[in-house]
């Protein structure tokens, strides 16, 4: 009686060791975890707003100092009536007014494309990368499509970065000014993103 009474006590004493060893194990393991819930407070997210952006974004492809570049196009681009195959890289200046010398807001990075054989219709992959007033440093992601010659085209905003994080939106694009000799553009945006 004894006997079994110390052998079910030592099996208990390491049944209890080896569990300790295991979770301790265990434990250093999750030190390298993969995932995990958290709080949005821990990012310090409070609550969702939604903000309306307005600004003129330059397209300027010619003279002295262009803002946007052809890098890319394939050989059917130049007999394509919609440009298709070109391929585009902005870095334009965002600016609060139409004329070029207003406050600049920020730049339009990126790539846009000529993705349509039926009509202009550009592929845009592109940052706004802002650098004025609280917005300064913070980004808006744009993923969309732009039939440049609609009056209105509503082009998808992914995502962002620094007080845009978790952006989600859509801008609408409306021509202010294009001039066919030069193929420079100006293009009026209000963009409207939940973010928080
Ligand atoms: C934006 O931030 C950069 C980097 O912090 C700073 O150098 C620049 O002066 C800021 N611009 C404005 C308009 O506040």
């Amino acid at each position: 009686m004894a006997t079994s009474k110390t052998f079910f006590s030592i099996f208990f004493i390491l049944s209890i060791s080896v569990f300790s060893i295991f979770s301790s194990l265990t434990v250093a393991e999750d030190s390298h975890f993969f995932h995990k819930t958290v709080s949005p407070k821990l990012l310090g997210l409070q609550k969702e707003k939604l903000s309306h952006l307005h600004f003129y974004f330059h397209d300027i492809v010619s003279g002295p100092k262009p803002t946007a570049v052809i890098v890319a196009q394939a050989q059917i681009t130049k007999t394509s009536p919609t440009g298709f195959g070109s391929v585009t890289m902005a870095d334009d200046p965002l600016t609060s007014g139409p004329e070029l010398d207003s406050k600049l807001v920020g730049k339009a990075q990126g790539i846009y494309a000529s993705a349509s054989q039926d009509e202009v219709g550009l592929l845009m992959v592109l940052n706004f990368a802002f650098t004025e007033g609280i917005y300064n440093g913070s980004t808006l992601s744009v993923l969309g499509r732009n039939t440049v010659f609609s009056a209105v085209r509503e082009i998808s905003i992914v995502g962002g970065s620094g007080l845009f994080k978790f952006a989600r939106g859509y801008a609408e694009a409306k021509t202010h000014t294009f001039d066919p000799k030069t193929g420079n553009a100006v293009v009026e945006y209000n963009v409207y993103v939940f973010h928080y």
